[in-house]
């Protein structure tokens, strides 16, 4: 086809998806897009999402198929995976197509930008050139030890597979590479990206969710920041795979996929044993792969799975948030302990980031964030004791107890995993894009309570999971010593024959336990990034100096203490004082893919990868947000 040919196809196209949405938007009846084969999608509060192509209204010629720009269509096949045509034993019709355009009224997320001052920025320079220096390291060492395997084993050197074996660093990195503006290495990564063949791996079965967050995440990433159809291509290959994992009865993905099995069209079933994360964060990718690709199926499915979350929101026993163990066979959400981290960060997370993916057009993930922050902040947001009564807050446990008389009642916990430190980032953005003060509030106390978490620890760096005193009140909270040594004293000290004579300060001595804090069940700091992704969204919507020389500080802590020969390990006891500390043989993907991540965008020009252009999915991947719809006049 001729340019001027292909141009004006597009501006045909363009005028064809105007009159579609506004023919559309004044329609007023939503009853055809509810799947009429799944009851479980009938909700009071359907979104308005645009018919899909199956809609009788909209015959399949009618419609604007492709929906990109003419240049980003592929125009070869994709290659025909088993993945792609593989029959469905519980088929749907998709019916739900996601919108391609944002509305207006989405507030900037990110300070203006006269807020952040330039020579600020200009000294921060250095900093991100040391950020720069410890990833390509890293990706070197990764490339000759252990190119195209998941991962490097940074102490021993070996190469080590554990999530299909298709090459996770690599393509969990492209974004990274090219955000780092390293494009030589970014095009021999892709080169080998392509080639990946997701019908064949090792592995007998895979985390789905995994895959999802952090190898479609990547490939989509990939592709929005490059333009390289090839990575599209990739990745709706990955997605028809994945596809596969949702055959189920009732629609629930199978989050540990035996995939050979549904190679095989052998019956699947969802899983008893599930968590929020792990069910509930596919919508962000697989809406992505819809918009890009024209095809709604991904969408619908994911976006089935959310309507469930959705329904169940206000019936379990904490109102407003779901709890962290699900049965995904029978959709009963009856778990009694909640936390925003470890198990279900990436729900959490994922509800405002939907939102923006969608243009702004879906009040159920406005509805669905708004409930869930303001339980979490009256419930299981706490205030802890610390010697300085500092004003801060960390994210903890609640259990849910009966009562004898029927009644329920909670038990705050002040349990912290390093993960839940994500929810200082999450509030940020909320904040923001539902311009709601209150929660930068909030997201300033989560964030300075991370952050003094880290600085009681001898190295700086907060471990996995630890235990503090939760005060009653967050307005005053004395410090009071003897509180806090009871508490340990309970927490060690408790069992059916509790020693008379037990020390309670040699026990305090001896497992280097900072005042505030009650134990330590999980010592080891294993290349996180949670504290920085959410000082990162914080320092860009606030454009709070201060957290910039933290952050510095934050990075060379774990710079010398984590960096060795052939990148970076994990430590294996962050409480002990010894300045050499004992590392462990592992070197996450994501130590590269998001907290190095996190740590160039905290120092580079505030406008770089702003978070009015792009999404940054659960495993930091962006994803460009959909462009701001145009009104004819
Ligand atoms: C890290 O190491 C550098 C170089 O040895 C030193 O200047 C710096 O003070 C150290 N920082 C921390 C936080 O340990």
């Amino acid at each position: 086809m001729s340019r001027t040919r292909r141009q004006w196809l597009g501006y045909f196209l363009l005028l064809f998806m105007i009159f579609f949405l506004y023919r559309y938007n004044r329609s007023s009846s939503y009853e055809a897009i509810t799947p009429p084969e799944t009851p479980d999608s009938a909700t009071n509060e359907q979104d308005p999402f645009v018919p899909g192509f199956t809609n009788p209204d909209f015959p399949e010629s009618h419609l604007p198929d492709p929906v990109l720009p003419t240049e980003q269509v592929p125009n070869e096949p994709p290659h025909e995976s088993i993945w792609k045509n593989l029959p469905l034993r519980f088929p749907v019709t998709p019916n739900l197509a996601p919108p391609l355009q944002s509305i207006r009224e989405i507030p900037k997320i990110q300070a203006g930008g006269s807020s952040f001052s330039q020579i600020t920025t200009f000294f921060q320079k250095s900093r991100q050139a040391a950020v720069k220096e410890a990833f390509t390291k890293c990706w070197d060492s990764y490339k000759s030890l252990a190119w195209e395997t998941d991962l490097l084993a940074p102490i021993s050197g070996l190469p080590i597979n554990g999530l299909g074996g298709w090459g996770l660093t690599i393509v969990d990195n492209l974004d990274t590479l090219w955000i780092m503006g390293m494009r030589d290495e970014f095009t021999k990564a892709v080169a080998t990206v392509i080639k990946i063949n997701f019908e064949a791996t090792d592995s007998p079965e895979i985390n789905t969710h995994e895959v999802n967050i952090r190898i479609l995440g990547g490939l989509l990433g990939a592709y929005d920041l490059s333009s390289d159809r090839r990575l599209l291509l990739k990745a709706t290959e990955l997605g028809d795979m994945l596809y596969a994992a949702f055959d189920t009865p009732n629609r629930m993905p199978i989050t540990h996929w035996d995939l050979h099995r549904a190679a095989r069209q052998e019956e699947q079933i969802a899983e008893e044993m599930t968590s929020p994360s792990e069910l509930g964060s596919y919508i962000l990718e697989f809406t992505k792969l819809s918009q890009l690709t024209g095809d709604p199926k991904y969408f619908d499915a994911a976006q089935l799975v959310m309507e469930k979350f959705n329904r169940l929101q206000d019936v379990t026993r904490l109102a407003g948030l779901w709890p962290s163990v699900l049965n995904a066979r029978t959709d009963i959400f009856d778990g009694d302990l909640f936390t925003l981290g470890a198990e279900a960060d990436s729900l959490y997370k994922t509800l405002s980031k939907a939102y923006l993916l969608l243009g702004g057009r879906s009040p159920m993930y406005r509805k669905m964030y708004e409930r869930a922050t303001r339980t979490a902040a009256g419930h299981s947001l706490f205030r802890p004791m610390t010697p300085d009564q500092k004003d801060i807050l960390l994210p903890g446990y609640v259990h849910v107890l009966q009562t004898e008389n029927g009644k329920s009642r909670t038990l705050l916990e002040g349990h912290v995993n390093y993960r839940a430190c994500f929810s200082g980032g999450l509030f940020a953005l909320g904040g923001a894009i539902f311009n709601i003060p209150t929660h930068r509030k909030i997201a300033t106390k989560l964030v300075d309570g991370c952050i003094w978490a880290s600085h009681s620890f001898p190295l700086g760096i907060m471990p996995e999971v630890y235990d503090t005193v939760p005060c009653a009140s967050q307005t005053t909270c004395p410090w009071n010593e003897l509180v806090w040594k009871e508490e340990v004293h309970r927490r060690v000290n408790m069992g059916p024959e509790p020693d008379p004579n037990f020390d309670i300060d040699a026990y305090i001595r001896d497992h280097h336990l900072p005042k505030g804090f009650v134990s330590v069940p999980d010592t080891r700091y294993n290349l996180r990034p949670e504290i920085i992704e959410s000082m990162f969204t914080l320092y860009r919507v606030s454009a709070r100096e201060d957290l910039l020389d933290t952050a510095w500080g934050m990075f060379e802590s774990i710079q010398n203490t984590t960096e060795i020969i052939n990148g970076n390990a994990a430590l294996a006891d962050v409480t002990s004082p010894d300045l050499d500390p004992v590392h462990i043989d592992a070197m996450d993907s994501l130590w590269m893919s998001e907290t190095l991540k996190y740590f160039y965008l905290m120092f580079s020009d505030p406008d770089y990868m702003n978070l009015d252009d792009y999404v940054f999915n659960s495993a930091g991947h962006p994803l460009k947000r959909p462009a701001t719809e145009w009104i004819p006049y």
